[in-house]
Parts: C-alpha cells; structure tokens; sequence
C-alpha cells in the first residue's frame, strides 16, 4: 500500500510527537526525550518523520559517521493507530534516500528477534540477515542484523 502521508525532515516542533510514538510504540530501550531533540538538529543524524494533515504519525533517525559510507537506521517508528498503511515503508525509503545523499553505499539497521513484522518490512524491501546479537537489548533481548547496498 502506498501512504499518502507527507515525508519530511523533522522540525524542533515535532518533538512532542514523536516523544509520544517513541513511548506508546517500545516497551524498552526507548530514546529519552533529550536525544530526541538533539538528532533532530546534529549533523551527524537525520531524523524524519510522516506527517498526515496536521498529525505526526512515525518519524525515523538514522546516522552517520564521519569518514564512514555506512548509514544506519537508529530507529523507526509508526502510531499504532495509524500501523500496516505504508508509512514505516515510505519512512524507511525515504531513510535509505537521505543516507544515499550523504553518498553512503551500505544501510544498516537491527531488529529485535521478536519483531517479525518489522523483520517482514525490511526483508520484503530487500534487506539480507547478517548477524544476530546476543542479549543486545536492556531487557537481554537478541537482535538480528540487516544490511542492504544503496545503488546510486
Ligand atoms: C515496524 C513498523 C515501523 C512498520 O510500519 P507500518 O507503517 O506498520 O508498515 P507498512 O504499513 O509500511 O508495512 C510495510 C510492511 O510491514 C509488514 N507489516 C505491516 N503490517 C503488518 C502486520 N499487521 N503484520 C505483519 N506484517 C506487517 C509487511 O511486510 C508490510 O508489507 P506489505 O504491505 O507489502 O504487506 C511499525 O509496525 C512499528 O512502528 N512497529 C513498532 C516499532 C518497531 O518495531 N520498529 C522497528 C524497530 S527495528
């Protein structure tokens, strides 16, 4: 399906709303409010989000490192309410394009084992298993990683 939400960059006023998808969408391991708002405005990070009318329904952060072509996705996120209509797809391509404006040639994310509709997102947008983590998240959880080229 595709979304018909608004994909932009996020702005200093999104920040309540995105702190609210952060903390109803994970149990644990959520960002605390104050990295929030500092990615929204470093460099070193791109956080974007879904807008649609006038409601923030997802947002997603990735980042960079200096000298480094690898983009990674921090995190993705989508208000249960507003879940399985195509915005976590069009926030992850839109992920993937601002990591390929910073001329990046690999993206990179991990998912918790327990998540298979997040694993189904990635896998069905053509992302290969590379690895999996042992007790990786606070609550031990494991997390399996992903990777998929950027073509130019
Ligand atoms: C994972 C998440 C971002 C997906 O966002 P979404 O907007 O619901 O996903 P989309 O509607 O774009 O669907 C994309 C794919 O996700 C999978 N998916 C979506 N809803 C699903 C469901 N109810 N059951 C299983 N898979 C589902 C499907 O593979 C779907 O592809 P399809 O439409 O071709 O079948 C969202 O569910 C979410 O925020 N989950 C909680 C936070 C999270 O787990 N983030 C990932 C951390 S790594």
């Amino acid at each position: 399906m595709k979304s018909a939400a608004l994909i932009r960059k996020a702005r200093k006023a999104d920040l309540d709303s995105v702190e609210e998808i952060e903390n109803s969408v994970f149990d644990s391991d959520q960002l605390s409010r104050a990295s929030l708002r500092r990615y929204i405005s470093v460099p070193s990070a791109a956080m974007i989000v879904a807008q649609e009318d006038k409601a923030i329904t997802g947002y997603a952060l990735v980042g960079f490192r200096k000298g480094s072509k690898i983009g990674r996705l921090y995190s993705i996120a989508v208000d249960k309410t507003r879940a399985g209509r195509g915005v976590g797809r069009a926030l992850l391509a839109a992920s993937e394009e601002a990591a390929r404006k910073r001329k990046c040639n690999l993206f990179a994310l991990e998912v918790r084992a327990d998540n298979p509709r997040a694993i189904a997102l990635y896998e069905k947008n053509g992302y290969a298993m590379t690895g999996r983590e042992e007790d990786w998240y606070e609550d031990g959880g494991d997390a399996l990683r992903f990777e998929k080229k950027l073509s130019r």
